[in-house]
């Protein structure tokens, strides 16, 4: 049937933007943050209107709503993605369910001398933590190389880096590339060499279909403002066994049983992890972003967004001076095309963009190890979501071959 975009761009307010220099917003930076529909701003204002309260505390008709909207969105998220809420922790985004396992699961489980491996192009939220763990502990980090040619992870190094390693840390699809790794595989040969395994799904969660209990993965890291939710929440999903290994990260109100003056208790499950008052507001956001993204087919969104990104690629190939890092044609490639124009700097490049109404990503999108790999200190990169259209990638095109003429 195809996707209704015209119809799924009315729902999104801020697209109708004016820029103050009267262009009309296109935004292209999908991949740092998506828009949010009008149903999840509702959901959140609602909530601030007519029942906020703290949640888990009091017993009046408040805090009861307050407390079933947050553990209603729970169950809707964990749903979505294919697990029960008691598996899924709230944090306040993908940087946060990382540092969490590395806390709460490295700490209590590894010892010096045990062997982590992330890979090259891993976002900085999943490289810092297992570098500061590695201070603190000495575990070793080895890191998987890409292959230059084509992009692509080198499964060969990945399958002798681990051989003896205890935990194993991937990026679900590059914010750099656009790659999708090859993730049953590299949860298979995790397991199969006795390591648990976490999955960095920031920017996978927005174009695919996540079902953690198939996956069998140990750990997944979402964040919800890629995919249609507020800023401050994302969530750490995490399987039972791994569970029970966890310690307490932050110790406080709401993730204790009982507290003296001679120490604490703590709660069990997911209730341990999540202290202080609850992101009660974002978690009601992100379970209507998640009803309003379930409409929709995730094969047909990806493949909405791909043909986009593919076209897109292909004529900015045939630009004087663009070269282009990834393989967008490629079909399960995520809609980021990063891209450097060999004499117009990225931030200048970035700023013309802006003129022109086109939102635009430049710097190293938090993934230097990669840029080091590619040689280069930054790139400029374009990507796509839901609502973009080819007629917004047709006039991008045509700006940019203007851009590029006029000052190179
Ligand atoms: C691949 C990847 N991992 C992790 C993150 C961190 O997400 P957040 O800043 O929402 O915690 C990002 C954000 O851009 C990302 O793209």
């Amino acid at each position: 049937m195809g996707l209704d975009v015209n119809s799924i761009r009315s729902e999104f307010p801020i697209l109708n933007r004016k820029l103050p220099n009267g262009k009309k917003l296109v935004y292209f930076d999908n991949a740092a943050t998506s828009q949010k529909p009008q149903c999840v701003i509702d959901a959140m204002s609602r909530y601030y209107e007519e029942y906020n309260s703290n949640a888990h505390r009091a017993n009046h008709t408040l805090a009861d709503e307050a407390t079933s909207a947050l553990e209603n969105a729970r169950r809707t998220i964990s749903s979505y993605f294919g697990t029960s809420p008691e598996q899924l922790i709230y944090t306040s985004g993908a940087t946060e369910a990382i540092n969490l396992v590395a806390f709460s699961w490295a700490r209590e489980n590894l010892s010096k001398g045990d062997v982590i491996v992330l890979t090259e192009m891993e976002h900085h939220a999943d490289i810092v933590p297992w570098q500061q763990l590695s201070k603190d502990m000495g575990v070793e980090i080895r890191y998987v190389p890409i292959n230059i040619e084509n992009y692509f992870l080198d499964m060969a190094a990945f399958e002798i880096a681990v051989k003896d390693a205890s935990l194993v840390c991937v990026v679900h699809t590059s914010n750099v590339l656009g790659i999708r790794n090859p993730v049953e595989e590299i949860i298979q040969m995790s397991h199969d060499s006795g390591a648990k395994v976490l999955i960095d799904c920031a920017q996978g969660a927005p174009h695919e279909q996540i079902n953690f209990d198939d996956s069998e993965c140990d750990f997944i890291a979402i964040s919800a403002h890629k995919m249609a939710g507020p800023t401050g929440i994302g969530c750490l999903l995490v399987r039972k066994d791994a569970m029970e290994e966890m310690g307490p990260f932050m110790t406080g109100g709401s993730m204790i049983k009982s507290v003296t003056t001679k120490g604490s208790t703590f709660q069990e499950g997911h209730a341990m992890f999540e202290t202080g008052t609850p992101r009660i507001a974002e978690a009601i956001g992100w379970g209507a972003a998640v009803e309003w993204l379930s409409q929709y087919d995730m094969e047909e969104v990806h493949s909405h967004i791909q043909e986009i990104a593919s076209w897109t690629a292909e004529k900015m190939k045939n630009i004087e001076g663009i070269t282009i890092y990834g393989d967008p044609k490629k079909s399960n490639s995520s809609g980021a095309v990063s891209f450097l124009h060999a004499t117009i700097q990225s931030q200048d490049l970035a700023l013309l963009l802006d003129e022109g109404g086109f939102a635009v990503r430049t710097g190293h999108h938090c993934a230097q190890p990669l840029m080091d790999a590619l040689g280069v200190p930054s790139t400029n990169r374009i990507s796509f979501w839901i609502y973009n259209t080819m007629d917004e990638a047709k006039s991008f095109v045509e700006h940019l071959e203007y851009v590029v003429k006029r000052f190179s």
